[in-house]
This record gives structure tokens, C-alpha cells and sequence, in this order.
């Protein structure tokens, strides 16, 4: 099967249901990310930024997209670095201006050296300008700069923009949807960081440092050309009770259990999976006793992940479970009810239950509408992630200490409630430990 990709079209569906809500007397401009440093001549790898990425599928830093309702020599303006073949040779192929319009299908593009004397003729006349504003004092600079460019020509007749709306009110809100092609992209990577966690608990054993495992988990993302969505988190025994946990350093222990948070980026799409499970293959009584709260709080989680119930559902429905377990497990006394008023459960599961999902792993897109929780829809994807954490301080008995549990999948509202994206990544106990006696799940991984 050939893997998903976002076609042209659908960039353009976008762009143009964008230029929709901010209407015809506006002007939307969109930066590239810049490329960063690292250390001396070292740079960062380069990741685009995800609202430019969203709107053009442009891979390249030093670029601006331009949206101009109506404009009649084009909507759709790219400035872009020019074709350079000394620069190529020593840094990579560019698209140039020209690549721009016949590959990634813009209406017109410049090199980006010209956008200061172009982008302010293409504002004149504009209401409105939508742009990231207050993100970088240099960017509010830059686009500030070419509206009083504008301003200067008041004279003759020329109106600048008056009106400046930050441009999440209108994309991160269309963002927050995800369309078919953009589920077909999130399935394909959390198909692969299926693979990369299997991968992960077959090759798991008592001795290995934590970055061995990890690079299980590396190998199977760039197997199939992705990279990590986020740093990957592979803590063994009270590792895995620090929530970012990235050293990846300790050695792993006997009878200790691995907590592994990591997920690939596909296409610029994120995936976001943990699991949890015993070093040697075998959970111990204290960690399965403690497993089974975690993963009733997520089954019940994900149970309340359908239309119509609001964003706190399934975070209520997993504190239930994980603040009657805690009582079960004799680390909590009390009536429930009580409990979970006073937030009992907070030394133990200190985090919410999940996040929306998409092009960044924390996606964009509000929680609240008004004073309420948001009503959760068909095209959201969100994170549902219950844990349970008993670090060395955890005034629980000794036979938890050192236990850190969490179980994350991706889930997408669909209208008859859910599909979770990562459903094929092993879970139950039994599941977990058959994997890791070398039986590899039906349907893991990506095809
Ligand atoms: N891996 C980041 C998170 O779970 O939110
Ligand atoms: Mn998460
Ligand atoms: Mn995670």
C-alpha cells in the first residue's frame, strides 16, 4: 500500500477555507520557520513551522506564504530562496520561485529577497492584516515595518491595514478538525509507532541501558522516514515516575518496569503512545495490581471520548477509577467522593488525562468556549493518557515504590464516537506479555 500523503488539492482547501473566514478585505501572511543553531556551524534539523506547513506543504526555511481574497493574478503568493547553485551544492536542493508554483502549486512566487518591496503593494487597500502577531519581537518587527511601508503612501490615496487579528483565531480552529486525508496521515503514523513500541518490548532485557531501547525505537521510525513527533521517553523503574524523563541513561533492572512515551512524526503528523511494562516480561503481582487501575481509568477515559460530551469527560471518568483504585489498593482512605474533591489522587496522577493531536503533539485549538468546557466533535484527535506514579517519596507501601505507569493511545472522535488510532499496539498484560515472549501482535506496525 502506498503511504498517505496530503495532495495539492487538499492544500488548497485549506488555504481557501481560510481565506473564507477572514473575509475578502483581508490579507493573511504566513513565515516559514527559521533555521536554528545548535552549537558553532551545528544546526538544529530543520522542522517547518505548523501552521505554514498546514497552509503549503512548503518544506523550506527563509519563505513567507501570502493570501490575498480575490486578488486576480493570484491568491496564493510564495516568497521563497531563490535557485543557488553554489549554495545547493554545499546545502541542499532548493524549489526556487519556480519550483514553488510548478510543485507545491503557488498562484505566484518571488525570491524572497524582493518580499520588502513587494508585500507592501499586495497590503494597500487591505482592512485587515491576519499573521502570527507576538511570537517573535523580530517577526512583529518585520511585518509592523511593511505596514507603515503602506502607511507612508497615505497621500496618495493608499490605505494600510487597520485591523490586525492574529492568525490561530481563524487556522487553529480549522486545524483542530482533521479532514479524511489528515486521519490517513495520522493512522500511518501511529501504525508506525505501533511497530516501534513491539519492536521496543522484544527487545527489551534486564541489563540494556534505557538508550538501547531507545534506538529500537529510532530504528523503526527512520525505517519507514520519520522521526520522533517529541523526545522520546524510555524510563526504567523510578525513571519512569519523572514525567519528562529524557536522560535515557540507567541501566535496566530486573523485576523493574520500562515506561516508554514516544511516537513518530509522519508527514509533519504526530503520534503519541505509551506503554509500560515489566523489564524481564513478566509483570510482578504489585505492578499488575496497579496496572489493571491504570488501564480500567483508560478504558473508562476513552469510553467518554465521544460527541457531544465535553473535553473533561474523559479526564473525570479516568480520576473515578485511579482515585477508587488508589482506595483499593490501600493508599487512599475514604469515601471516593470525598477523595476526588480534595484531589486526593494528585501526588499519584499529577497530569491531566490528554491533549488534542495533529501537527504538533500538543495540537493547537481551544479546551473552553466561554466559561465551559468545548464539546468534543467528529475530526478531533486527542491523547487519552491516565498514569500512576510512586516515586521514591510516594507515601504509599513499599511494594509500589518505584512503580510508574501511564498508557497513552490516540484517539479521533468519528460520528458514531471513536477509533483509536493506535488500537494495535499491545496493552493488556496478557498482551504485553505475550509480545514480549517474542509473539509479535497481528496488525502491529505500519505496512
Ligand atoms: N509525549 C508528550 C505527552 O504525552 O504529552
Ligand atoms: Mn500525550
Ligand atoms: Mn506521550
Amino acid at each position: 500500500m502506498k503511504p498517505p500523503k496530503i495532495t495539492l488539492k487538499e492544500f488548497a482547501r485549506r488555504r481557501h477555507r481560510l481565506m473564507q473566514a477572514m473575509g475578502k478585505e483581508a490579507i493573511a501572511v504566513i513565515p516559514a520557520a527559521t533555521e536554528s543553531l545548535r552549537n558553532r556551524d551545528v544546526e538544529y534539523p530543520f522542522r517547518q513551522d505548523s501552521d505554514f506547513l498546514y497552509l503549503t506543504g512548503f518544506p523550506e526555511p527563509d519563505a513567507f506564504a501570502v493570501l490575498v481574497p480575490g486578488r486576480e493574478a493570484g491568491q496564493y503568493v510564495l516568497f521563497c530562496r531563490d535557485r543557488d547553485p553554489d549554495m545547493e551544492t554545499w546545502n541542499g536542493r532548493r524549489a526556487g520561485p519556480d519550483g514553488a508554483v510548478s510543485d507545491y502549486g503557488a498562484d505566484c512566487a518571488f525570491p524572497i529577497g524582493d518580499i520588502g518591496e513587494i508585500l507592501p503593494g499586495l497590503m494597500e487597500n487591505r482592512n485587515t492584516l491576519c499573521a502570527p502577531f507576538g511570537h517573535s519581537e523580530a517577526m512583529d518587527q518585520r511585518l509592523f515595518g511593511w505596514v507603515n511601508q503602506v502607511r507612508a503612501k497615505a497621500r496618495s490615496g493608499v490605505r494600510a491595514p487597520c485591523e490586525f487579528v492574529a492568525l490561530e483565531h481563524h487556522l487553529h480552529e480549522q486545524r483542530l478538525f482533521k479532514q479524511p486525508g489528515e486521519l490517513r496521515m495520522m493512522r500511518h503514523a501511529a501504525a508506525i509507532s505501533t511497530g516501534a513500541h513491539v519492536r521496543a518490548m522484544q527487545a527489551c532485557r534486564p541489563g540494556m541501558a534505557e538508550y538501547e531501547v531507545e534506538a529500537e525505537l529510532l530504528h523503526e521510525f527512520r525505517r519507514h522516514g520519520t522521526e520522533p513527533a517529541y523526545h522520546s521517553i524510555v524510563g526504567g523503574g523510578e525513571n519512569g515516575c519523572i514525567l519528562h524523563y529524557i536522560e535515557n541513561r540507567s541501566v535496566l533492572r530486573e523485576g523493574d518496569l520500562l515506561l516508554i512515551d514516544a511516537g513518530c512524526e509522519y508527514g509533519g503528523y504526530a503520534s503519541d503512545i505509551t506503554r509500560s511494562f515489566p523489564v524481564s516480561g513478566r509483570f510482578s503481582a504489585a505492578q499488575r495490581e496497579v496496572y489493571e487501575v491504570v488501564l480500567e481509568a483508560q478504558a473508562a477515559a476513552i469510553a467518554k471520548v465521544v460527541p457531544g460530551n465535553h473535553w473533561n469527560d474523559p479526564h473525570d471518568a479516568a480520576v473515578g477509577v485511579i482515585t477508587r483504585g488508589l482506595k483499593a489498593l490501600g493508599v487512599l482512605k475514604g469515601r471516593p467522593a470525598d477523595l476526588v474533591r480534595k484531589e486526593a489522587y494528585k501526588p499519584y496522577y499529577m497530569h491531566r488525562t490528554g491533549h488534542w493531536l495533529g501537527l504538533d503533539v500538543h495540537d493547537v485549538g481551544d479546551y473552553r468556549i466561554g466559561d465551559a468546557w468545548r464539546l468534543l466533535e467528529p475530526g478531533m484527535v486527542m491523547t487519552v493518557e491516565p498514569g500512576l506514579y510512586f516515586g521514591p517519596q510516594a507515601k504509599a507501601s513499599k511494594r509500589f515504590r518505584g512503580i510508574g505507569i501511564r498508557i497513552e493511545d490516540d484517539v479521533a472522535l468519528t460520528r458514531a464516537g471513536h477509533e483509536i488510532l493506535s488500537g494495535n499496539c499491545p496493552k493488556t498484560v496478557a498482551e504485553i506479555e505475550d509480545c514480549m515472549a517474542g509473539n509479535a501482535p497481528a496488525r502491529a506496525g505500519a505496512a
